[in-house]
């Protein structure tokens, strides 16, 4: 079920890019070379999005992907991952949309709480909502995940959202 980007119009040109319509819906088996391709193009990690493929998001222009955002499930807890936006396509609304989107996904599914690790991006997150959590009190089930493996030996941050019902 596509969902239209919705922004206000406005006289300035970033809003006028902002008026192309762009739509949302969850990624096809056959688009896995796409998102990985994006993400990379994004720096971010590629690994196992075959596994979770199934609970990503896409945002499409047309036929070429111009966002992902993923989330990892380990029972009522969920692991966001690979939220990015096409260079040409940032700076209107996108990756606000497909939280929102995965919001919804989230909370239809009951899951209690999100979590996301991030090197660069901690500011973003907080305004999607996530607040940064000591190591200390990241539960068993996000330490078991590939990413806190991976990441334990770089500074990143682990950020937390409660999803509301
Ligand atoms: C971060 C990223 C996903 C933003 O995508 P986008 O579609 O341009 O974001 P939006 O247009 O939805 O912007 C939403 C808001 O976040 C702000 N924002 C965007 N990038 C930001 C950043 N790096 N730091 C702080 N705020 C940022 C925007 O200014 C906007 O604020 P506003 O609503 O007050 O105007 C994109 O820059 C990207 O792909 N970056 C590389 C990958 C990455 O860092 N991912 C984040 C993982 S948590």
């Amino acid at each position: 079920m596509p969902l239209t980007n919705q922004r206000k119009p406005s006289s300035k040109p970033r809003a006028r890019k902002a008026q192309r319509d762009i739509t949302y819906r969850f990624a096809a088996r056959d688009e896995k070379d796409e998102v990985r391709e994006l993400l990379s193009e994004c720096g971010l990690p590629t690994r196992y999005v075959h596994r979770h493929l199934k609970s990503f998001l896409v945002a499409k222009a047309g036929e070429k992907t111009v966002g992902v955002i993923g989330v990892e499930l380990y029972g009522r807890v969920g692991l966001l991952r690979s939220l990015c936006v096409d260079p040409d396509f940032r700076d209107r609304g996108i990756a606000l949309a497909l939280n929102e989107k995965m919001l919804d996904d989230a909370r239809a599914q009951k899951i209690d709480r999100l979590y996301l690790f991030t090197l660069r991006a901690e500011k973003f997150a907080a305004k999607l909502g996530f607040r940064k959590l000591e190591k200390s009190r990241i539960p068993r089930s996000i330490r078991a995940t590939w990413q806190y493996r991976s990441f334990r030996p770089y500074p990143v941050v682990c950020m937390v959202k409660e999803i509301s019902r």
